[in-house]
């Protein structure tokens, strides 16, 4: 990992096998050199930029990194900005280059305008991504206002059409992907709703059918959980570029003199294999991304009571529920909704985070305390971004939700969202939080968000177009202040399922719910897809009791789609007979026994259920030392038999041990790669957990 800088003109930003290659030209202008296998620093230059053709001006083919609209530029920009006298171009200069180890900062100002902006780059050891954003400052005496202000703009190297890859989902169906080959023309992917949403992903990813394990992959993430916008192009020339940033529709920014604004991130990487990608990822999100306190630390097994209860809530049952759980060995027990306010269904109580005294008449220290003494920590639900106009948050404060006088309210799941860019409202949100945790011994908040923007009228705001920015940042500040007052308290993001599960909210939230649906046989797509682009460790998968007689599916199968990920129980366990806890008893002593290769090692999709019979995932323990191998079918067709099963990640020349249906086989790495181990695939259920552990270097 370096930074070697050419005669202040051209940077090589070289990663563990990559080589990112920026310039500045003679005429002071950012350019895109290359991306992709490295190749001798010393042969990068910058290829001229000659007018042929009025109708195909050079400026417009050139690849840079960070296009700012104006001139004869009329590709995708990164920046625009209205001037105060209605000019609405920016004419960059180079001013000067800032580079160390790991980072590198290119300085340029507007020739005329008080403007200035800094393309930022980081770099991490042992990765081949690399972090970039664009910050920008108002250096004059006007206040300046972009109607774009994205992160940052990337470029494929190879002229042949790449795949585009997204996603296509919805709620209880996140993360479906999408591949779409990208000959002429512009895809986006976008939400326009205030969080980033179940439906598109804030990411790029480019290849030529690459597969898990082979193949030139380029991606990239972005860390920003609002309205999103990802635009990739392919021009005339067959250049394939993209932008990404906080998405441009109903949207303007403005920046006060003095001020600067930083974008939010982009982690950007190229890999072989969309295998390596997702594991790069992870690696990154472990060592760099998710918030310090419980970065490192296993997620504990918990409880979740909103499948079993929903808003029907009491202490007695609550507290039932826990002694059962603690008895199974789960480590956190969480209520969910229903435990507020007037909060007996949907309809009301969103924004009174008092408790109710009908459903627990001595408050709620009597059931955290009673699942303490059971040696499990306590979690709460809240949806503190909401409000119920049958509440008396919303009888008191009408204002406090976004509006507009003349327009009718979009009661979408009977609520409104509160107006988090006003103050009042942000500190209102802050303090019924921190009352709840300073009033009670609570380890663990899921913070849900249940319906996207509507009517989104700000009359606090000067530029009621922030807002999308400005209410997502006042989440992140209120957690971050919550996590500094109360340092002990994990978080979770929820939004109806993953509605708000993007790299930026895992900067702040230490786990995410991907969805809704916890059917153990849709979870193998959806947890297989949620893997592209997100860690492992932050994956909430609860075992239920969904399993009806269109999708049996044994109580096994589902802990075993379940134990993938961060391991947590939410059927009624009150029903379950012996037999069933004791084999929860028995696979969550498992989990604890795994959760660490789980959680922290590195994923190897050995085969997808989507496209085969089969889903079989093995995470291998940083060391090397242990993996672990799910194999998970809902039956396999044609009178198939034996199915070989080549493990990867293992290091060739150690032995390796395993036990399988009775027999222990040792054998080295290299045996497990190439020969690998026959596994007889059958029944409707087929699911194994096979154990590898070193024996001898
Ligand atoms: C939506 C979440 O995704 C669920 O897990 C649950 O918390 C409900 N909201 C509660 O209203």
């Amino acid at each position: 990992m370096s930074i070697i800088a050419r005669d202040n003109r051209i940077f090589v930003l070289e990663t563990a096998h990559t080589h990112y290659v920026v310039g500045i030209d003679a005429d002071g202008r950012d350019r895109h050199i290359y991306w992709g296998a490295p190749c001798d620093p010393a042969d990068y230059d910058i290829p001229p930029v000659v007018c042929e053709n009025p109708n195909h001006p050079a400026l417009d083919e050139m690849q840079q990194e960070c296009t700012v609209f104006g001139s004869t530029m009329y590709r995708d920009s990164v920046l625009k900005a209205t001037f105060a006298d209605g000019c609405r171009e920016i004419l960059p200069v180079f001013d000067r280059a800032a580079v160390g180890d790991d980072r590198l900062a290119l300085h340029f100002r507007d020739k005329h305008y008080g403007l200035s902006y800094t393309l930022h780059y980081r770099l991490f050891p042992d990765s081949d991504i690399i972090e970039k954003y664009v910050s920008v400052q108002n250096t004059g005496t006007e206040p300046l206002v972009f109607a774009r202000l994205f992160s940052g703009e990337l470029s494929f190297p190879s002229p042949e059409v790449y795949i585009i890859q997204n996603t296509n989902g919805g709620w209880g169906g996140e993360y479906r992907p999408t591949q779409t080959p990208l000959s002429g023309g512009t895809l986006v992917f976008e939400s326009r709703r205030g969080i980033s949403g179940h439906n598109q992903s804030p990411s790029v990813i480019a290849h030529h059918h690459a597969t898990e394990q082979a193949g030139e992959v380029f991606f990239a993430v972005l860390a920003y959980s609002g309205s999103f916008k990802v635009s990739v192009n392919r021009d005339v020339y067959g250049v394939t570029r993209a932008v990404l940033g906080m998405n441009d529709h109903d949207f303007s920014f403005t920046l006060p003199a003095g001020q600067s604004f930083d974008t939010p991130r982009l982690y950007a990487g190229h890999t072989r294999g969309l295998g390596e990608m997702s594991r790069q990822l992870n690696r990154l999100a472990l060592t760099h991304l998710l918030p310090p306190a419980f970065r490192d630390k296993p997620l504990p097994v918990l409880y979740n009571s909103w499948e079993a209860t929903g808003f029907d809530v009491s202490a007695q049952q609550q507290m039932r529920l826990a002694d059962i759980a603690a008895d199974l060995g789960v480590e956190l027990f969480v209520m969910d909704d229903g435990w507020f306010g007037a909060r007996h269904n949907d309809h009301a109580g969103l924004g009174d985070w008092q408790v109710n005294r009908d459903k627990f008449p001595h408050g709620l220290n009597e059931l955290i305390d009673h699942v303490h003494r059971r040696g499990m920590g306590f979690g709460l639900w809240i949806e503190p971004e909401m409000v119920n106009p049958d509440s008396d948050l919303y009888r008191a404060h009408p204002d406090w939700a976004y509006h507009y006088p003349t327009r009718p309210a979009s009661e979408l799941r009977n609520q409104l969202v509160l107006n988090l860019t006003r103050p009042d409202v942000q500190q209102y949100v802050f303090e019924a939080v921190d009352a709840l945790l300073s009033e009670h011994d609570i380890q663990y908040i899921k913070w849900d968000m249940n319906r996207p923007f509507s009517e989104t009228g700000a009359e606090n705001l000067d530029n009621p177009q922030m807002l999308y920015y400005l209410h997502t940042k006042a989440v992140y500040d209120i957690v971050d202040a919550l996590k500094a007052k109360h340092p002990g308290v994990m978080f979770e993001s929820c939004a109806s399922g993953g509605g708000r599960s993007d790299w930026g909210a895992l900067s702040h939230f230490d786990q995410c719910w991907p969805s809704d649906n916890t059917d153990a046989i849709d979870r193998m797509a959806i947890q297989h897809d949620f893997s592209l682009l997100h860690p492992t460790k932050v994956m909430r998968a609860w075992v239920t009791d969904i399993a009806g007689p269109n999708k049996p599916c044994s109580l096994e199968f589902r802990f075993h789609i379940a134990m993938q990920g961060a391991l947590g129980l939410g059927g009624n366990l009150t029903r379950y007979t012996p037999a069933q806890r004791e084999l929860c008893r028995q696979r969550i002593a498992l989990y604890k026994q795994i959760r660490e290769v789980v959680q922290f090692g590195d994923l190897y999709r050995l085969a997808d259920a989507n496209e085969g019979e089969a889903l079989i995932n093995e995470y291998v323990s940083r060391d090397k030392t242990q993996a672990v191998c799910f194999v998970s079918s809902r039956g396999t067709r044609f009178f198939k038999k034996r199915m070989p099963i080549r493990l990867a990640g293992l290091v060739p020349n150690r032995c390796y041990r395993l036990e399988f249906q009775g027999t222990t086989l040792e054998k080295s790495g290299a045996y497990w790669h190439n020969v690998g181990l026959s596994v007889y695939i059958r029944g409707a259920e087929y699911n194994e957990i096979i154990l590898l552990r070193q024996t001898a270097l």
